[in-house]
C-alpha cells in the first residue's frame, strides 16, 4: 500500500494522498449518516444482506470520501458536483439561519431534466432553493412527514413503485433519487422512538407497523465499537439503536431493488449506494478525521460487470458522483448560463466509471473536502463525553473534551503508520516537505474552486486597487 495521509487545518480543509454502452437509467441511494456497519465492510455483528448482495454484484469502494461531513452541505455537494464553499450550501438547510445553495448553481436534476431524463426525489431532500434542487417528481419532507418518505420502507417501496410505473408508461430514462433518514439519529425530534428511532414502525404498542420490515435487535454489550468512539454503555447502546435502524435502511433497500426489477428495468439501471457523512459520534459527523469523512460506497452497473464483487482501493470523493451520473448519461457539464459569478465554474470531480472495468495505477490520489458550518450554533456531537468530563469521570476516549474543542490550526496524519490519527506530525522536520507538498495542492484546490475562506485564519481576500479580478489575502492583523 502506498502512503496515505491526512492534513486538517483549523477551519478543517483536508486533504489526502493518496467502455462506454448505451445507459439509461440511475438510481442513487443514500443514507444518512450511516458508517460501514455491514458484512461487506468487515463489520460481522450488524447485518445487513441487502447491501452485501449489492456489494456482490458490484464494486466496493474502500476509499471513499465526503467532500464535506454535514447533512445539507454534502447533499448540495452530491447533487451540484461542487463543494459546499462554492456552491453557498455553508451549513444545514432548515431553520432560521437558512442555509442554502446559491440561485443559479447549476445541478445534476436541473441538466438531466434539460436532456430529457426524468428525475425524481423520494425521502429525505434538505436543500434549497427550490430552482435549484427541482424534480420532476418530488416526495420529500417539504411536504410529507419525514418519518413516512425516510423511514417508512413500505411508503418508500410504494413511492418508488409510483415513480417507476410512470417511467415506464413514458418510456423515458430516469434518475431516481431514493434519500432514507435512516439510520440519522432522532432523540432530539421523535424521543418517542428512541435514539435512532430504532422502535418507529416495529409493531410495539404505539409504535405502529412497518409491514414490509422484520426489525433486528442486538445486545448492547456485543456490537463492534467502532475504534473512535468511548467504550462507555451510553455510546453501546447508541450503537445497538444504530444497527436496528440500519436493518431497516438495509431491508429498504432490498425493496428499491426489487421494485427495479419487477418493472423489468434492472439491466438498464445504474445503482450507486452511499451515505452523505460520518456517524453520528465523535470524531465523525462534523469532523474532517478519517470516521467523518469516509463513506460506503457501491456501485453496481449492468454495463460493467468485469469488476463485481471487487474492491477499489481509488481515492474517490463524493463530489465523483455528479461527473459519474453525466458521464453514464452522456451529458456534459455546463455551468448556468445565468451565474452571476465571472469565473469558470468546473466540476473538480471524476467519473468513477472506468473503475468499474479496472484498477488504475494510482500514484498520488487525493481527495479534497471543507467543512465550515453545521448549524450555526452547533459543532460536536458530545452529549456522553460532555456529562463525563463535568462529573470528573474518566471519557475512556483517547481525547479530552478540551484538546477536541480546541485544535491546532494543522493537523497531519500518516495513516499508513498511525490510522487512529492519535499523532499529530505536523512539527516533525521529516513531515515538512509533505506538509509543504499538500498545503499546496490544496490552496491550488481552494482557488480552483473559488473558496471564500481561502486567506483564513489569519486573512481575508480582498481586491487590489478595487480590482475584482486582482484578489490578494489581506491580514487581518492590525
Ligand atoms: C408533494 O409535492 C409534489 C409536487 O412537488 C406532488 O406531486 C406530490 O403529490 C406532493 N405530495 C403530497 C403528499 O402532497
Ligand atoms: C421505448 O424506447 C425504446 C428505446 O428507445 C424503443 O425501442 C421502444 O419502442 C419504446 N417503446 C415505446 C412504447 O415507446
Ligand atoms: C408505513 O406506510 C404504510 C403504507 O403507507 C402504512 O400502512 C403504515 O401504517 C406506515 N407505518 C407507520 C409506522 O407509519
Ligand atoms: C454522447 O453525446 C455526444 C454529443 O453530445 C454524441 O456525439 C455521442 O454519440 C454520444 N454517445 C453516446 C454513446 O450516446
Ligand atoms: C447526562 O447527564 C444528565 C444529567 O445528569 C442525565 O440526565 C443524562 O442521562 C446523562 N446522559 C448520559 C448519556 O449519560
Ligand atoms: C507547530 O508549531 C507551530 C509554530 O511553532 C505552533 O503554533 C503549533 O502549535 C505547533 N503545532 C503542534 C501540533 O504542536
Amino acid at each position: 500500500m502506498s502512503s496515505k495521509w491526512i492534513l486538517i487545518t483549523t477551519l478543517c480543509y483536508l486533504f489526502i494522498n493518496i467502455s462506454k454502452a448505451t445507459p439509461r437509467n440511475a438510481i442513487l441511494m443514500l443514507a444518512d449518516d450511516a458508517g460501514f456497519e455491514m458484512r461487506s465492510y468487515r463489520n460481522k455483528i450488524c447485518q445487513a444482506p441487502n447491501l452485501d448482495k449489492l456489494a456482490k454484484e458490484g464494486l466496493i469502494f474502500n476509499n471513499a470520501y465526503t467532500s464535506v461531513s454535514s447533512c445539507s452541505p454534502s447533499r448540495s455537494a452530491i447533487l451540484t458536483g461542487l463543494p459546499s464553499h462554492q456552491n453557498g450550501m455553508y451549513g444545514l438547510h432548515q431553520g432560521v439561519h437558512h442555509f442554502q445553495s446559491f440561485d443559479n448553481v447549476q445541478s445534476l436534476p436541473k441538466l438531466l431534466k434539460q436532456n430529457n431524463i426524468r428525475t425524481g426525489i423520494i425521502g429525505k431532500k434538505h436543500v434549497g432553493p427550490s430552482e435549484v434542487f427541482s424534480f420532476d417528481y418530488s416526495q420529500t419532507e417539504e411536504n410529507n412527514s419525514i418519518l413516512q418518505v425516510g423511514r417508512n420502507i413500505t411508503k418508500i417501496k410504494l413511492l418508488v413503485r409510483e415513480f417507476l410505473a410512470e417511467s415506464r408508461r413514458t418510456n423515458q430514462s430516469f434518475f431516481l433519487y431514493v434519500a432514507f433518514h435512516d439510520p440519522h439519529r432522532c432523540g432530539h425530534t421523535n424521543p418517542e422512538y428512541g435514539n435512532f428511532c430504532e422502535k418507529f414502525g416495529n409493531g410495539d404498542v404505539g409504535m405502529g407497523t412497518i409491514p414490509d420490515w422484520s426489525p433486528i435487535y442486538y445486545q448492547w454489550e456485543q456490537v463492534q465499537l467502532p475504534y473512535f468512539v468511548q467504550d462507555t454503555e451510553a455510546a453501546r447502546r447508541d450503537i445497538a439503536a444504530q444497527y436496528t435502524t440500519i436493518s431497516r435502511l438495509d431491508q429498504g433497500v432490498g425493496l428499491v431493488l426489487k421494485e427495479l426489477e419487477d418493472v423489468g428495468l434492472k439491466d438498464d439501471t445504474l445503482v450507486i449506494y452511499t451515505s452523505d457523512n460520518g456517524i453520528p459520534f465523535p470524531n465523525g459527523r462534523t469532523n474532517l478525521y478519517d470516521p467523518g469523512m469516509a463513506e460506503p460506497m457501491i456501485i453496481s452497473s449492468p454495463y460493467h460487470k468485469d469488476r463485481r464483487n471487487q474492491v477499489t482501493y481509488s481515492m474517490t470523493s463524493l463530489l465523483d458522483i455528479a461527473p459519474t451520473l453525466l458521464d453514464w448519461f452522456n451529458v456534459s457539464y455546463q455551468a448556468d448560463p445565468y451565474n452571476y459569478d465571472t469565473h469558470e465554474i468546473k466540476l473538480t470531480g471524476k467519473s468513477l466509471l472506468p473503475l468499474l472495468v479496472e484498477e488504475p495505477v494510482e500514484k498520488d490520489g487525493i481527495v479534497f473536502a471543507s467543512q465550515t458550518h453545521h448549524e450555526i450554533t452547533m459543532y460536536y456531537p458530545m452529549r456522553d463525553l460532555l456529562n463525563r468530563t463535568r462529573s470528573n469521570m474518566p471519557l475512556r476516549w483517547t481525547k479530552s473534551l478540551n484538546t477536541y474543542y480546541n485544535r491546532p490550526e494543522w493537523e497531519l496524519y500518516d495513516l499508513k503508520y498511525d490510522p487512529e490519527e492519535l499523532n499529530n506530525i505536523i512539527n516533525k522536520s521529516s513531515s515538512q516537505p509533505i506538509f509543504k507538498e499538500l498545503s499546496m495542492k490544496l490552496f491550488d484546490w481552494q482557488k480552483v474552486t473559488n473558496d471564500p475562506w481561502i486567506c483564513a485564519p489569519t486573512g481575508v481576500l480582498e481586491p487590489i486597487d478595487g480590482d475584482k479580478n486582482n484578489l490578494r489575502c489581506m491580514s487581518t492583523d492590525f
